[in-house]
């Protein structure tokens, strides 16, 4: 039998009696269904597909032509978790319109039920306009990583007075445009907290500290693939160090002849 399917209204209600929502990102159709069958309850395609598995500097290259095959690999493993979609930079800045239109684009061709984009106040019209067409969004405030120049770097927001009254702000006006959910990334534990409390709508953080309603993480940091060790996150495993494992034994047996011995070898 199928595991049940999570909707987009268990996330309130999980909120609502305090367990944390789990997410991490996928981007293909094994990963995404280990993830599934482990009980992940949102699966996020991010744009981190373009720096995490396509090799690009940043998220800013990719497109959301490059980005549909992935987001459709992981909506067709998912039996039971919830498939949210990033929009790459450039393709919902410019109007709501715009935003309807590639978010329509992204849903019909891969299956996602959900979109993310990030910003705050800046896209609220935005978010609006792809609520409004019926498509569930998720927000992304804090740091941005589209934004990373603007931001001068990879800065951790939410700092100061200022800083949590504009994170609320920007938090608000995502959950009065209709979003379902809103990542904090990167950001004060303070602000997280005052964000969290503010709003009906679940948080999901990343760099965010313990307060938020979940978590996200981006799969390779937390399975130990890569190089790249974020003060925020936590290697629940070495899958980097396993997959070299399996490639140098593979080597040395074939080098060796002792792969395929008899048993993989088909003879009368
Ligand atoms: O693209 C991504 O992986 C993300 C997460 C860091 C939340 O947006």
């Amino acid at each position: 039998m199928s595991p049940k399917k999570v909707r987009i209204h268990d996330f309130r209600e999980m909120k609502a009696r305090g367990e944390k929502i789990t997410m991490l990102t996928a981007y293909d159709f094994p990963t995404a269904k280990a993830f599934d069958q482990a009980g992940v309850d949102m699966l996020l395609v991010g744009d981190s597909l373009g720096d995490n598995m396509l090799g690009y500097d940043s998220t800013v290259p990719l497109t959301i032509d490059e980005m549909i095959p992935f987001a459709r690999a992981v909506a067709r493993a998912s039996e039971r978790a919830f498939v949210v979609a990033d929009l790459p930079f450039g393709s919902y800045e410019v109007s709501p319109e715009q935003a309807v239109e590639s978010s329509i684009k992204m849903i019909k061709a891969s299956g996602a039920s959900a979109i993310k984009f990030e910003g705050g106040r800046r896209i609220a019209r935005q978010v609006k306009a792809v609520t409004d067409a019926g498509i569930p969004f998720c927000g992304h405030l804090g740091f941005t990583p589209q934004s990373e120049t603007a931001l001068g770097g990879r800065r951790i927001q939410g700092r100061g007075e200022q800083g949590v009254a504009d994170l609320v702000a920007d938090a608000l006006a995502l959950q009065e445009a209709g979003a379902f959910a809103v990542v904090l990334e990167m950001v004060m534990a303070p602000a997280a907290r005052a964000v969290t409390a503010a709003l009906d709508i679940p948080t999901i953080g990343i760099g965010a500290g313990p307060d938020t309603d979940g978590q996200v993480l981006v799969w390779l940091d937390a399975a130990g693939v890569g190089d790249w060790h974020p003060k925020f996150s936590q290697q629940f495993a070495q899958v980097g160090a396993e997959m070299t494992k399996a490639a140098t034994g593979y080597v040395e047996a074939v080098k060796s002849v002792s792969f395929p011995a008899a048993e993989h070898t088909f003879e009368d």
